[in-house]
Formats: C-alpha cells, sequence, structure tokens
C-alpha cells in the first residue's frame, strides 16, 4: 500500500525542508509540496513533529554465547525494542568465538535472525583466530554480503586474537574493500591486572574500572591504530569511552590513517560511580570498556558535536540480573554489557540535542547517517531521498516521559538508564514503508525485517 507522510519537516544529515514525502513500494518516490495521493493511500499527518530517516545502531548484540552465559535478547524482542526506540537498522556483532568454525558460527548467526527480526538487519563478522581455511572464509561471507569484519584485542583467549592474526585479517580487508572495527583494549594487561586485584581480596563490581584503566584501552587504540597504518586498511574503533583513548584515535587521524571512531550510549550518560554501587546495582553497569570518570563524558560530547567522533552505537547487550549475579564472587564473572537499543535515540535527542550539545542535523548524521555511509548502506538508509529505503521515523518533541525497565521491550528485568528524562519520542516508524510502530506500541509485523547484504567499499 502507499503512503503520504503530509506536512514532513525533515531532517537529513547537511539539510532540512518542509514536505510530503509518498511512499510505493517500500521505497520514497516523491519528496514535495503538496503531494496528491490515489484513493487508499495511508496518510500520516506530520504537522508539528520532526522527521527522521530511519536511525541505524552499528554495533549490537543479540545472539551472544558469552561469559558462561547468553545475552537475554532474541531478534524478536530486540528489534521491536529497536523499532519502539526509532531504530529501524541494526548492525549486529556475529561472534563465534576461537573454537568454533567461522563459517558455520556466521551461519548460525544468519539462522537465528531469519524471519524473527521486525526491523532489517546486517551483521559485523568477527575474525577471533586466522587459521588456514579463515580467507576463503571471510571470501565467502563478504560475498554473502557481509562486507564488515570485527575483531577483539581483549577477552584473551575467547573473543580475542593475536598480532600475527591482526594482521593477516587487516591485510585481506585492505585487498578485500572490508572495514575492520575493533575492540580496542590491551588483553594482557587486564590479564594481568585482574590476577593482581583478585590476589589482593578485591573481587566487587567497583573493581572492574580498576582492572580496565583508560591506558589499557589508549594502548589498544593506539596499537590498532599502528597497524591500520602499516597495512593501509580502514578500521573502525568501536564503544570508545575515554579522553585519553579518544587523543590516541584523533593523533592517529591526523597522521592519515583511515579510522573512524564509534562511542555508545552508555558512556556519554553513564560514569563510574554506577558501577561502583554496591552489589548488584554496580553489576548491572559493568561493560566494557568500563564507565568512566565522569570528565571524560564532556570530552566525547565535543569531539561528538565537531565529528571527530563519527557515530553512537549502543553495545546493546543484555544479561538480566541473576546473570549479573554469577560475578557475585568475582567482578572478572560478571557478564559484561548494558543494553540500549530502545533508549539511545530519545537520550541522544533529549541529553544532546534538547540540553543544547548537538545540533539537530549532527544528531542524524551521528546515530543513522554516517553509520549507513560507513557501512555501505547508504543512501538506501540513513538518508530521506527519493529511491531511499522509506524507513522514516516522525518523532514527538513535546513527548515527556522517562526510561523505566516496566514500560521496556528489551528482554530484561532491569534498565541501566532507570529513571532518566525523555523529552521526545518517535510517533511513527515506517520499516520499507510499513507502519510498525505509533507512540510507543509495535503495531507492526514481526518477522519483517531484511537481512541487508551490502557491498565492500573501503578501497
Ligand atoms: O561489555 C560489553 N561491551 N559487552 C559486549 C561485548 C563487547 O565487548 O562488545
Ligand atoms: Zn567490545
Ligand atoms: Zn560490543
Amino acid at each position: 500500500m502507499a503512503l503520504l507522510i503530509r506536512n514532513a519537516d525533515i531532517v537529513n544529515a547537511g539539510s532540512r525542508e518542509q514536505a510530503d514525502i509518498y511512499v510505493e513500494s517500500a521505497t520514497i518516490t516523491r519528496i514535495g509540496r503538496d503531494l496528491r495521493a490515489p484513493p487508499g493511500t495511508e496518510i500520516v499527518d506530520a504537522r508539528g513533529k520532526l522527521v527522521f530517516p530511519g536511525f541505524v545502531d552499528p554495533h549490537v548484540h543479540i545472539y551472544l554465547p558469552f561469559m558462561a552465559t547468553f545475552a537475554k535478547d532474541t531478534h524478536e524482542t530486540a528489534s521491536i525494542a529497536a523499532l519502539v526506540g526509532g531504530t529501524t537498522t541494526f548492525i549486529e556483532m556475529c561472534c563465534p568465538n576461537r573454537n568454533d568454525d567461522a563459517l558455520e558460527g556466521y551461519q548460525r548467526w544468519k539462522s537465528k535472525a531469519d524471519g524473527k527480526s521486525a526491523c532489517d538487519y546486517a551483521f559485523h563478522m568477527s575474525v577471533t583466530k586466522f587459521g588456514k581455511e579463515t580467507e576463503s572464509q571471510l571470501k565467502e561471507i563478504v560475498a554473502d554480503g557481509t562486507a564488515s569484519f570485527k575483531i577483539f584485542l581483549a577477552y584473551k583467549n575467547f573473543f580475542g586474537i593475536d598480532d600475527g592474526e591482526m594482521f593477516e585479517t587487516l591485510e585481506l580487508a585492505k585487498r578485500l574493500g572490508v572495514i575492520v572495527t575493533a575492540h580496542c583494549e590491551n588483553a594482557e594487561l587486564v590479564a594481568r591486572l585482574q590476577q593482581k586485584l583478585l590476589a589482593e581480596g578485591k573481587t566487587g563490581p567497583q573493581w572492574h574500572e580498576v582492572s580496565r584503566p583508560e591506558s589499557v584501552e589508549a594502548d589498544g587504540t593506539g596499537h590498532f591504530a599502528a597497524f591500520l597504518e602499516i597495512t593501509g586498511a580502514a578500521g573502525y574503533v568501536v564503544h570508545l569511552s575515554c579522553e585519553k583513548a579518544l587523543n590516541a584515535a584523533l593523533a592517529a587521524k591526523a597522521r592519515g590513517v583511515k579510522l573512524s571512531i564509534e562511542s555508545v550510549l552508555p558512556h556519554f550518560l553513564l560514569d563510574k560511580t554506577y558501577a561502583e554501587r554496591p552489589g548488584v546495582e554496580g553489576m548491572k553497569h559493568v561493560m566494557s570498556p568500563p564507565l568512566r570518570a565522569k570528565h571524560n563524558q564532556a570530552a566525547l560530547w565535543a569531539a561528538l558535536a565537531s565529528g571527530a567522533v563519527d557515530t553512537v552505537g549502543t553495545d546493546h547487550c543484555p544479561f538480566d540480573l541473576e546473570q549479573k549475579l554469577l560475578g557475585k564472587d568475582s567482578f572478572v564473572s560478571i557478564p559484561n554489557g548494558i543494553p540500549g537499543i530502545e533508549e539511545r535515540v530519545n537520550l541522544m535527542y533529549t541529553h544532546g540535542v534538547m540540553r543544547g550539545r548537538l545540533e539537530l542535523d549532527r544528531f542524524v548524521d551521528a546515530t543513522s547517517t554516517r553509520a549507513a555511509r560507513l557501512f555501505g548502506l547508504f543512501p538506501r538508509k540513513g538518508a530521506i531521498a527519493v529511491g531511499s529505503d522509506a524507513d522514516i521515523v516522525v518523532y514527538d518533541p513535546h513527548y515527556r516521559g522517562a526510561v523505566s525497565a516496566r514500560t521496556q521491550h528489551t528482554n530484561n528485568d532491569y534498565n541501566g538508564f532507570e529513571g532518566m528524562e525523555l523529552e521526545g519520542r518517535p510517533s511513527v516508524v515506517t520499516v520499507r514503508g510499513k507502519v510498525q510502530v505509533r507512540d510507543g506500541n509495535f503495531v507492526g509485523e514481526r518477522g519483517y525485517g531484511k537481512f541487508l547484504k551490502r557491498e565492500a567499499t573501503h578501497f
């Protein structure tokens, strides 16, 4: 069915326009004033609202065997949570571990999502070892449309790779034109600090940050950048959390290293005092890299506003209270992760745009367009333009509310952002022209989401 969005105040990255938007067969076919539509067309009146391209979350975990358990969401629950919060596309980390076969892992991840996601999705393929078959397997995966890799410098003996494997991965990525995303923490330093702290009887969640200090992340970031510089590959630091790591990344960029930077929702809004709360309250806020000292947030916001930090993801990774309590005797066993797929857009709008930290079009760029560009989805995603998929968020800037676990769609029994104010939320969300959300409720079709095939673009 056709769809007409009337009286739209369209905010794209870099432009703003008052117009109507007409959608046929899942695609935006016309943008202009006073558009006419045939009888039977679904009409949405966007007067008084803002109209954004569907938001893109470049970093989520849904199916994830990790730290002796599994992340809690299914593709059904996570995609509904994403949509209610305005995210119409997510890119999931496909994370087989070092003992898994990469191709089998890739197929397993795809089969988990297939027919279950209500929004569109893609994968970053993790390279967690580089063996004899890796090159041919990765070529097959790229040919299947998964044109970005993920490596972990952290999580020794599980996801983590060594320097030789990182070199092989980046050389291959350079030849294939594929961007490599990386979790940058020095694994050896983390392991040594964890042992030292535990030997001193320091077992609570407050010691998690101490075991992964800012210099551990700055070192990992600089190390990754040095390998990018030598191989000429394009890279993307995920979940950069602090000023020291930011400086390492910016120094590399200044020397011409092809490096993009992502920071994630928790690091903009939560600081390490959350993880220092006693018991399970602290455990809820354990992720890696850890929540940092508050002064880092100003540096991240400023770098985001200027575009030096390219994107905002979530690193959505839900574990419930019972799972968090796996680490009650030792912080090294607390499953790492703070979910946020549902909250990212509204919290960045409220605490970024409404608090004067982010211009509106940069907000769109950071939360949608730039990720679409970096990961080969643009202009299909990340823009309201003729020919783009009709992923449209009609956004109500007058809504007032607060984050609450009681009303969330993510499959979890708490919310790490509990009680935070919301000044705006999506009023209508469409995926390829289909209305999936109205005013905080999922009203659409489960399993409607499609796997997005992407071309390599980083030659
Ligand atoms: O704590 C985190 N970040 N959990 C998810 C796994 C990862 O490192 O991204
Ligand atoms: Zn990570
Ligand atoms: Zn992650």
